[in-house]
């Protein structure tokens, strides 16, 4: 499945403000948090909805409601400046919690909690992490939530790479992928390349 790259201009522009090295924390908050509203209303773009009748003060006509319950998952940590972004949106969705921690040394990902809600089936699951690098972290994230019961997945990152999307293709061709960027590839350390760095670090200022 081609990953969907949101071209709109405000997500590029905020983009450019993550990637740049000088983006103070509160700066980057803001520019994740407004990039993350931009591709979630992409990826959410095909969500089934039921008509329902809505009385305004002057008559009764139709209206929508989402058909199923969403869930969002950040993995822990950097995909919270996703949720942050995101859950405003909805404030009625379930929120389930994957950490996923890269082993500084190999790059493989080292999961160490999870809490996901028994409705998973139901759901319209949205995986969230701003960085799809090597892939690892992504794909065992929904290697649990497919085993958690989820039926519909779709992962949203800010910026992906080759290698993480290949991975994701092998591993989960039928999960689609929202991203604002497919950049150029790996470093040595498996950090993404322009990339923006360590999202974790720089969302929280650690
Ligand atoms: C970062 C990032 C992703 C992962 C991507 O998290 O937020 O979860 O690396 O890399 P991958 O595609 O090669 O798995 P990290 O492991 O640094 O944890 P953190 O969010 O707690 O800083
Ligand atoms: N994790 C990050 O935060 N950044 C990268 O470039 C790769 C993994």
């Amino acid at each position: 499945m081609q990953p969907v790259v949101v071209q709109h201009p405000l997500a590029q522009c905020h983009l450019a403000a993550i990637r740049a090295v000088g983006t103070p924390s509160h700066d980057f908050r803001r520019h994740l948090n407004h990039l993350a509203r931009m591709l979630f209303l992409e990826a959410s773009r095909e969500l089934p909805v039921r008509e329902i009748s809505v009385q305004t003060p002057l008559i009764e006509t139709q209206g929508s409601q989402l058909a199923r319950p969403l869930v969002f998952v950040p993995i822990l940590r950097a995909g919270l400046g996703l949720l942050d972004g995101i859950l405003p949106l909805v404030p009625e969705a379930v929120v389930a919690h994957v950490g996923i921690k890269r082993n500084e040394e190999t790059a493989l990902p080292h999961a160490y909690y999870s809490n996901l809600p028994a409705c998973l089936s139901a759901a319209d699951v949205f995986l969230l992490d701003p960085m799809l690098a090597t892939g690892g972290s992504a794909c065992e994230a929904a290697r649990q939530l497919k085993a958690a019961g989820a039926l519909r997945i779709t992962l949203v990152c800010a910026v992906s790479c080759p290698e993480g999307l290949a991975a994701m293709e092998h591993a989960h061709p039928d999960v689609p992928i929202v991203t604002a960027a497919i950049d150029d590839g790996l470093n040595d350390k498996c950090y993404i390349v322009p990339g923006l760095g360590d999202a974790g670090d720089r969302y929280f200022g650690t």
